[in-house]
């Protein structure tokens, strides 16, 4: 037997067998207000989802499917702070910490806002003490540069936000970021610092993360190595929820900045998280990033479902994997900046969203979570557009651009909007083959291999300028995208508990490679390379 919303994703069915008689082309040609009646604003950010295979019919009935799963309902209480997480027992309030208003948000019938509100006060002050000198290393000289060491949650949002945010940059302050376990990059960022100048920041929520931790251990025997123990305090600032961790590691207690367990990993940049961002652009450019955010927050709050951009994004994500079954979704950002953006979508929409039980406990029997990947244009055309436009899987795509560089370079800027546009169009239009035929006098073997079936989606999204308010907004709106499909999957959004096998049998074939037999019983694949490898090492 089917589930409730295997059912009402099969009800969608009708729309789509409508919709795939005709194209999107044809449909533009029907009506002339399909951008008007297709396309949204908010918090500066312009939303076009007309070049995507839906009517307005369909649209109504992805709003009642909205509706009937209680989307709205959802919202609020993750607003009211209840535990939404519930196989952790967490609220999910990521929200609380870009909030600027009056109200109180309670969790466990305690306001959050006044810890919030603090630790946004320390950061301010220490950000400022960095970047005007102040707080200086431990034989008294000014910083120059800030290492975040974390990974995950605790490195993706802020080297995504830091590398978009470079025309904000204090000129005098360099950020470097290690993650990986793998020595290579520990031993790549070291090379090139002074250890009289460098400030680590230990970014982990729970301070246990074996990656961190060991290069944490690391970073600080360096440092130690060179400028002697008693140094460590005045170079090390820790960022965790687990303080007394932090207190053991050997960092001062006034540069241990709190956050919560309400506030998820890969949700956690508008929390001390930020650190490093916030002293990168200066904590003013930090507020306006929060500031960002809690706009697109009010919006989808308080904003119709027909006009609200999340829910809108949402729903089509459903529509594509559920009714469609299109994998995966490609994230394209004609802006150099962004870089890292498709990277930072890939953990907060596929750690969230990766699930196959539904809150209850069962085995789903439709899709959740789509594949994210993606990769800047016009670099992305050299490399992979090839398959969006004439590969066998369709894949929905997000452009994003802004109107305006931050560089006076209007030749390049206007190269890079003319490919972005001429990509969607591309992708919608595409080319049969009597126009190739005609075009290009070839007819016979040649001629197919020029055709672009077309009809295939994207949405494009506009705003001013890459700002450190629309960044805020933009990552904003993903979450709550993020959040409104784990809603309509029923699926915990806000946990991750995938990720915790692999951390377990890491432990045990350490002690294989380390030469102390851990006993567990391997199959023959890991354990013929194991051989290989002991043998090599
Ligand atoms: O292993 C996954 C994960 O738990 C992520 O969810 C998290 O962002 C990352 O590891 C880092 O965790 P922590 O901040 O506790 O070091």
């Amino acid at each position: 037997m089917s589930s409730k919303r295997k059912s009402m994703f099969e009800g969608l069915q009708s729309h789509k067998k409508r919709i795939a008689k005709t194209s999107m082309s044809q449909m533009f040609l029907n009506d002339e207000n399909r951008f008007d009646r297709f396309s949204n604003s908010a918090c500066g950010i312009l939303f076009d989802y007309s070049k995507n295979l839906i009517d307005e019919t369909s649209l109504e009935a992805l709003f009642d499917l909205a509706r009937e799963v209680d989307v709205e309902g959802a919202r609020n209480d993750m607003w009211a702070g209840n535990k939404i997480n519930f196989t952790e027992q967490r609220a999910v309030l990521h929200i609380a910490l870009r909030y600027d208003g009056d109200d109180e948000i309670e969790v466990d019938g305690k306001d959050v806002m006044p810890q919030i509100r603090s630790v946004l006060q320390q950061m301010q002050q220490f950000s400022d003490g960095i970047s005007s000198g102040e707080i200086t290393g431990a034989n008294g000289q000014k910083f120059t540069d800030i290492v975040n060491i974390g990974i995950g949650g605790s490195d993706l949002g802020s080297e995504m936000v830091i590398k978009a945010l470079k025309p904000y940059h204090r000129k005098h302050l360099k950020a470097h970021f290690i993650s990986n376990v793998d020595g290579a990059q520990i031993s790549d960022v070291l090379e090139v610092l002074n250890p009289q100048t460098t400030l680590f920041i230990i970014a982990s929520k729970s301070f246990t993360t074996i990656e961190t931790m060991t290069n944490a251990r690391n970073a600080k025997k360096w440092l130690s190595n060179e400028l002697g123990e008693q140094a460590v305090g005045d170079h090390f600032v820790a960022i965790s929820t687990n303080i007394a961790a932090c207190a053991d590691f050997g960092i001062k207690e006034q540069n241990i900045f709190a956050f919560w367990d309400f506030v998820g990993g890969r949700y956690s940049i508008w929390s001390a998280i930020g650190l490093s961002v916030a002293i990168l652009i200066g904590f003013e450019n930090f507020k306006k990033f929060l500031t960002g955010a809690a706009q697109m927050d009010e919006h989808f709050l308080s904003t119709p479902l027909e006009e609200n951009l999340p829910i809108i994004m949402a729903l089509l994500g459903v529509w594509y994997r559920n009714v469609w079954n299109f994998p995966t979704k490609a994230i394209i950002p004609y802006d150099q900046h962004l870089n890292r953006f498709p990277a930072f979508l890939q953990q907060m929409d596929m750690e969230s969203n990766g699930k196959s039980v539904n809150k209850a406990g069962e085995r789903v029997d439709y899709e959740t979570g789509a594949i994210i990947w993606g990769e800047p244009g016009t670099n992305a055309q050299h490399a992979f557009f090839q398959l969006l436009h004439q590969g066998t899987d369709i894949v929905p795509v997000d452009f994003l651009i802004a109107a305006k560089g931050h560089e006076d370079m209007p030749e390049h800027h206007n190269l890079l909007l003319a490919n972005c546009l001429a990509q969607s169009r591309a992708l919608m239009v595409g080319k049969d083959l009597a126009e190739v035929e005609s075009e290009l006098a070839t007819q016979g073997l040649i001629a197919p291999h020029k055709v672009f079936e077309g009809n295939r989606p994207s949405n494009t999204l506009i705003y001013e300028k890459l700002d450190p308010q629309t960044l805020g907004s933009f990552i904003a709106l993903y979450e709550h995208k993020v959040f409104v499909e784990g809603v309509i999957w029923d699926i915990n959004s806000f946990d991750q508990w995938g990720v915790e096998l692999g951390k377990q049998l890491a432990k045990t074939l350490l002690k294989d490679i380390e030469g102390n037999k851990s006993n567990s019983k391997n199959d023959s694949s890991t354990a013929g390379l194991l051989r290989f490898l002991q043998r090599l090492k």
